[in-house]
């Protein structure tokens, strides 16, 4: 088949270490998750999302998100990122040695109330300050819109809004705007008419897609994306996952499983997709369930 519209390299943003186990009621030890990350960064995972510096009470399991960049060995050669919603993220974030930060919004008013407690345009004001600073250290800022197709609270949402919200990331001097189809309702259809609108907007390669598996269209909607010139994928090591103030939301996209797409396309990720395998076999365990991934459980099943 001609893959002559895909891209030739895809760099894939791991996000289990931070919305992988946000999620876990249950408390993940600071060991278990320093072993993970550093497995990830052994597999070759260049940008590994290690961290969030939220309320504590708003998500208790990334508390430890100090400790964490502290614990973990450090390689010159990846990006270890964590979510700033305000100034007093990004001053945690600073002090714990984040490589980049991330600060997030949505596209639909409800999910930002429920995800934040602010509306949208607060959540820009409230960001603004937070791109300043970083600027000023030279941090580099990624932008989040969560629901590009489908909020749990107001249904379907128009790709105008996510257009509006990411070209207010941008402006603000957000190097990158991930698409969060936070509760994986999307399909290429909806999918699809998203990209159709912001990609006229926006470059593809000032996007990158960010899929959750709830209705098993992760996949099919990453080749979506990659088929409009996106060559940036978040993924989670296992398919762990969930967002908090997400009702019903599942794990995202298993990295295991994008990079098997991936490797049959013929595009570099740059990653060991057995070692990969080990470091999802390994939190699975950890937290005592079975792997997320189809690619994990024909490769490496674990017996659980
Ligand atoms: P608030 O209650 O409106 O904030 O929460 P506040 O400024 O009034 O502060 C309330 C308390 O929180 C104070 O403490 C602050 O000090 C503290 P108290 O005086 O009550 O003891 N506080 C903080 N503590 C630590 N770090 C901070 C911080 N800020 C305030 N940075 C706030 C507003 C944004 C803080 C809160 O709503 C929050 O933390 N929300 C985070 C929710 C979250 O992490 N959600 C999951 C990540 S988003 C996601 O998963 C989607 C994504 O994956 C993409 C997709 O799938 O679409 C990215
Ligand atoms: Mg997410």
């Amino acid at each position: 088949m001609s893959t002559a519209q895909l891209p030739s390299k895809v760099r894939i943003v791991e996000v289990g270490p931070r919305d992988g186990l946000q999620n876990e009621s249950n408390p993940v030890s600071l060991d278990t998750k320093v072993e993970l990350i550093n497995r990830l960064s052994e597999a070759g995972f260049r940008y590994i999302e290690t961290g969030s510096f939220v309320s504590p009470k708003w998500v208790p399991q990334m508390a430890a998100s100090g400790q964490v960049f502290a614990g973990i060995e450090r390689r010159s050669n990846v990006t270890y990122a964590a979510l700033t919603p305000n100034l007093k993220g990004l001053e945690a974030a600073i002090e714990a040695g984040a490589d980049e930060v991330a600060v997030f919004a949505a596209a639909s008013e409800s999910f930002s109330q429920n995800n934040i407690n602010c509306s949208i345009t607060e959540s820009i004001e409230r960001f603004r300050p937070v791109l300043r600073t970083a600027g000023e250290q030279n941090l580099p800022v990624r932008g989040y819109v969560s629901c590009v197709v489908g909020c749990p609270y107001e249904g379907e949402v128009a790709p105008q809004k996510v257009a509006d919200v990411c070209n207010m990331l941008l402006e603000l001097g957000c190097r990158e705007i991930s698409l969060g189809d936070t509760i994986g309702v999307g399909t290429p259809g909806s999918i699809g008419d998203m990209l159709e609108l912001v990609t006229k907007q926006i470059p593809p390669d000032k996007l990158a897609i960010h899929c959750h598996d709830t209705y098993g269209q992760a996949l099919v909607n990453i080749y979506t994306a990659l088929l409009f010139g996106i060559g940036v994928v978040d993924s989670s090591v296992a398919g762990l996952g969930g967002c908090p103030y997400a009702k019903g939301a599942s794990g995202n996209v298993a990295t295991e499983d994008v990079l098997y797409l991936l490797q049959g396309l013929g595009i570099d990720a740059g990653i060991d997709l057995n070692k990969t395998i080990a470091a999802g076999n390994f939190i699975s365990q950890a937290l005592g369930r079975r792997n997320g991934s189809r690619v994990a459980n024909a490769l490496q099943p674990l017996a659980v």
